[in-house]
């Protein structure tokens, strides 16, 4: 019988660290189940793109309850098997003039928004799929922020408490999933030269030790550590890719 191939879903996986994510497990021969709001683009260049890209709306909890139904019938294929759950979606909403919403200004439809998006789907995806994760030994990784530490001078209210509490639910989730033998971890990255970036980032440069934004694929780099076997006694930390900021 052939060894099937490792298996990863991922969220949004459209642009940014997702798409480097993708790049770097597609190019290690996993199959690859992309999720984000667009239908599949032809500018991703990977293998298999097309079918294994799931459109959902993470916003919306009856759309997500449908697309978790569609991974578990793909999981099928492998066995019933999920190797790795990525959680990288995520949302930082500016107000119209395109500045920082804080905590006096933030409207709490958008609270709730950022919160659905950021921090509740996450935990929805992880208990859809626990047993495919399980089966698998599987390995979740949850994308936060450095934002979730610290005030961030672009990065607004919402955000950072949705990153602040999602790093909490990783810490959780490894207590619980653990004993499944699914491993947890949280990855926080920095300022990662991505669309989400503000205006202005640049500025902020001179305070990073590194002297210099982060690249996507230094990211993805770090995920597919914590979803291999060269993590295997690692769950529960958050990893900082900064290039040493929160010192
Ligand atoms: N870049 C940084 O410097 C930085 C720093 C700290 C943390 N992070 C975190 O790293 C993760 C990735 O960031 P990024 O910079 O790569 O962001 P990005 O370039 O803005 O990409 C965000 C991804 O999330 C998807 N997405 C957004 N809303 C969605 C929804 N409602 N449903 C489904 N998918 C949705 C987008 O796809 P669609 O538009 O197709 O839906 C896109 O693929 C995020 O969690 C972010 O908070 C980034």
């Amino acid at each position: 019988m052939t060894k099937k191939r490792p298996t990863i879903i991922l969220t949004g996986a459209s642009r940014g660290i997702g798409h480097a994510t993708v790049k770097r497990f597609s190019g290690a021969g996993w199959r690859v189940i992309s999720c984000s709001r667009h239908a599949f683009s032809d500018k991703c260049p990977w293998p298999a793109g097309p079918e294994d890209h799931i459109q959902v709306d993470l916003s919306d909890p009856d759309n997500l309850g449908l697309a978790v139904a569609e991974m578990r019938k793909r999981l099928d294929d492998e066995g019933g098997r999920l190797h790795a759950l990525v959680n990288n979606a995520g949302i930082s909403p500016k107000d119209d003039a395109g500045d920082r919403l804080d905590s006096m200004t933030t409207p709490m439809h958008v609270w709730r928004h950022v919160f659905q998006v950021n921090f509740f789907a996450p935990i929805m995806l992880a208990r859809g799929l626990f047993s495919e994760l399980k089966e698998a030994g599987g390995s979740i990784v949850n994308v936060t922020s450095i934002a979730g530490g610290r005030v961030h001078p672009f990065a607004g209210t919402a955000y950072a408490t949705s990153k602040a509490a999602l790093a909490s639910l990783s810490r959780e989730m490894a207590a619980d999933f653990g004993p499944h033998g699914i491993r947890v971890n949280a990855i926080a990255p920095g300022e990662i030269d991505t669309a989400i970036l503000s205006p202005g980032t640049e500025r902020l440069i001179e305070e990073i030790p590194l002297r210099r934004l982060g690249r996507p694929e230094e990211v993805a780099d770090t995920i597919f550590f914590l979803c291999t076997d060269q993590s295997s006694y690692v769950s529960g930390s958050e990893i900082h890719i900064n290039g040493g900021q929160h010192v």
